[in-house]
């Protein structure tokens, strides 16, 4: 990754570590009963990802919004017949469901909720690499700005990014891949497709580390390891299971073991445990003890998403996720490819 790459993540995370608050139990519960009566008032509802605070994944449920990965949440907030979502999440999330439902009003609880993917990849920066391989399917991650989503052919997330590519090579295609090198990685070795890939990696996954889950292995011999694929490869090499978040919610609904490491954000604890109450969860380690994590297992980004500013954003409409219209045309265009490729799959 670039030097400016890496400042502009160092900035952002300093950034939303200093932005996060801290609320009393009382103060929950005030923004909660705010949140609700605004729900209703603006006819809202909550589209929210597995690894925003538990507060807010059981608000999401108790309102009749929805608690889901990134694929889930974009359908989710497209067929829902409410005019305004509230996408607690991260901004290429709100982007997301505005590209599909441009006549919709979406808010966002923060509007500086970035993601360290969509940050290593800048648009004039990616367009002129794509423009050097014309003959090359340009397939983005959904984890990109909506101008990178309208410079691209595909756009996919990661439940359904390996049968894209399965079927890309299957029609003879090369690809160029962006942003998240670990998952490029992935798709290259399960695939066998033919990628270039960027260099981009996200700052939760790329902390943790196989030497970590070969000491807790120890300790927990009968445990089985579901890996998220923005892991490093050595992590992914360890997993009984690789897959997205939803992926590995259902894995550990359907294998045996009583007891699994789990290497994605711990966010995804609050519905592991709802779903699995009788089986335990391990995070899998970090480098955070005494070194240089600055994620530990969970995206700093998520965290923007707090109680009191859902109700704020709710209440004032200032947080609203805007896009050029022109652009909006252009990026939905990959974005429906693939919903309705997975329509078919
Ligand atoms: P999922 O699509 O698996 O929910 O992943 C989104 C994400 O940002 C993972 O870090
Ligand atoms: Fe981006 Fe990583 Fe956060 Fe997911 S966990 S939103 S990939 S920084």
């Amino acid at each position: 990754m670039s030097i400016a790459h890496s400042q502009l993540i160092e900035t952002a995370l300093h950034n939303a570590q200093a932005q996060r608050v801290e609320l009393t139990l009382e103060q929950k519960e005030a923004c909660k009963a705010r949140v609700k009566a605004l729900l209703k008032a603006k006819g809202a509802v909550i589209v929210a990802h597995y690894y925003t605070d538990s507060d807010i994944q059981a608000l999401a449920e108790e309102t009749g919004g929805c608690v889901a990965d990134s694929l889930e949440m974009a359908r989710f907030g497209r067929d829902h017949p409410a005019q305004c979502l509230l996408v607690s999440g991260v901004r290429f999330m709100g982007e997301t469901a505005k590209i599909l439902s441009p006549h919709k009003t979406v808010l966002m609880p923060s509007l500086n909720a970035e993601c360290s993917l969509d940050l290593s990849c800048p648009v004039e920066e990616f367009s002129d690499f794509c423009d050097q391989y014309p003959e090359r399917t340009v397939v983005v991650y959904a984890n990109t700005s909506a101008a990178v989503k309208a410079r691209s052919d595909w756009v996919v997330t990661s439940s359904i990014a390996v049968k894209v590519l399965t079927y890309l090579r299957g029609q003879g295609q090369s690809v160029i891949w962006a942003p998240d090198r670990y998952l490029g990685h992935y798709l290259r070795q399960q695939t066998q497709a033919d990628m270039l890939i960027w260099e981009g990696s996200c700052v939760v996954h790329e902390e943790f580390k196989a030497e970590g889950i070969v000491t807790l292995k120890a300790q927990y011999p009968q445990a089985a390891v579901l890996v998220h694929p923005e892991s490093p490869e050595s992590v992914v090499a360890m997993a009984d299971v690789v897959g997205s978040t939803s992926q590995i919610i259902q894995a550990a609904q359907d294998l045996p073991h009583s007891t699994f490491i789990i290497a994605t954000d711990r966010g995804i604890f609050y519905k592991l445990q709802q779903t699995c109450p009788d089986k335990t969860f391990l995070v899998a380690p970090t480098a955070g003890v005494g070194a240089t994590c600055q994620s530990c297992a969970h995206c700093p980004w998520m965290a923007l998403n707090q109680l009191h500013n859902l109700a704020d954003s709710l209440e004032t409409g200032d947080n609203e996720v805007y896009i050029d219209p022109a652009l909006i045309s252009k990026a939905l265009q990959p974005l429906e490819r693939m919903l309705k490729f997975s329509r078919r799959v």
